[in-house]
């Protein structure tokens, strides 16, 4: 029997995944691609609606490939899935416009995302881009025929509206679209920040003192553990309810050790929390020292990392441009000659 299809993408954002970003997603994305036929990509096109990515040409560039470089140092093992970078792939833009004419204004315009986004970045200086952006990951998505989507809950709303917008097309023109469905492990990792720890660990967080980046050096992370914001008891149990920083902690430590919740508390059973954040601290490190070394092997042959980028974006293409065609002969368009 044939895989199932995923596909998903992660935004260039920042010079380095944190924490959050592994446990929560990379991790089964990693596990993904021994049982599914998986699809990922950076999507830099997404990352081209925060005005940050349009300031500094330099820094967007880098930072594709160094989040691509990452998704390998972490696992992703390009003869088992297929990596790529969005805009290697013009056939996202393509089928996003075709989308874009099928989608209501007002049915965009109830995104939450978006309203977040536009209403933080104000109405003069929020952008079109913000706007189109679920229309551009539903033909992410639909372009390779998804089966599942793996991502958090936080974009069910956009997976919906993919399912919406196929099954309009569909109804339309006949079955050519595959419709996807979500793929929300309810049991992977939720990482909070460490100084807010009832808030989720990410990258637009006030501080960065909550936030571990993958890359960073062992010293800065050490630090960032050891001043978790904890709780005045001194017992080591899982209570999100009463004990949020040390129950995130407990989800880290067992997250990257594989242990059981009861089994760490029983090893930490009578252990300060001092004691107790030394040893994640030190789980942390070690378990990321590997991947730190794999990046810097990669980022030091750019040439190579391009290539292996270039047959990625090339057998995404290949999924890619049969479904153009397909979508464009159901509408109707003339085929060049
Ligand atoms: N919007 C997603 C996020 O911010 C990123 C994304 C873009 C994506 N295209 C996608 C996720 C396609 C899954 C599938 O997390």
């Amino acid at each position: 029997m044939s895989k199932k299809r995923v596909l998903s993408g992660i935004q260039p954002t920042a010079d380095s995944f944190h924490l959050g970003n592994y446990l929560g997603a990379i991790k089964q994305w990693v596990a993904m691609q021994e049982t599914h036929d998986a699809f990922y990509c950076v999507v830099d096109l997404h990352a081209l609606t925060l005005s940050t990515s349009q300031t500094d040409p330099k820094l967007f560039r880098k930072r594709s490939l160094v989040a691509a470089a990452q998704l390998m140092a972490l696992g992703l093992d390009p003869e088992k899935c297929t990596l790529f970078i969005q805009s290697q792939v013009v056939q996202h833009n393509q089928l996003a416009w075709v989308l874009e004419c099928m989608t209501g204004f007002g049915e965009a315009s109830r995104m939450t995302q978006f309203k977040d986004k536009s209403q933080k970045a104000g109405a003069d200086r929020a952008v079109v881009g913000l706007f189109t952006y679920p229309i551009l990951q539903a033909a992410d998505i639909m372009l390779y025929d998804a089966n599942y989507v793996p991502v958090g809950e936080d974009q069910r709303q956009h997976i919906e509206l993919t399912r919406d917008l196929g099954q309009r097309f569909n109804s339309l023109y006949g079955e050519q679209l595959v419709i996807p469905e979500p793929f929300i492990t309810k049991a992977a990792a939720k990482i909070n920040d460490l100084q807010d720890p009832t808030a989720k660990m990410s990258k637009s967080a006030q501080s960065l003192a909550g936030v571990i980046d993958i890359l960073d050096a062992p010293e800065v992370n050490i630090k960032k553990i050891k001043s978790a914001v904890t709780d005045t008891e001194r017992e080591i149990r899982f209570d999100e309810k009463n004990k949020a920083g040390i129950s995130n902690l407990l989800t880290i430590y067992t997250a990257l050790t594989g242990k059981s919740i009861s089994e760490a508390e029983s090893e930490f059973a009578g252990k300060g929390y001092g004691d107790f954040k030394g040893a994640v601290a030190e789980t942390v490190v070690t378990y990321f020292a590997p991947v730190r070394e794999r990046m810097s092997e990669l980022m030091s042959d750019e040439a190579e990392l391009q290539r292996m980028l270039k047959r990625g974006a090339e057998k995404a293409e290949a999924v890619a441009s049969q479904t153009l065609k397909r979508v464009y002969d159901a509408l109707g368009v003339v085929p060049r000659g």
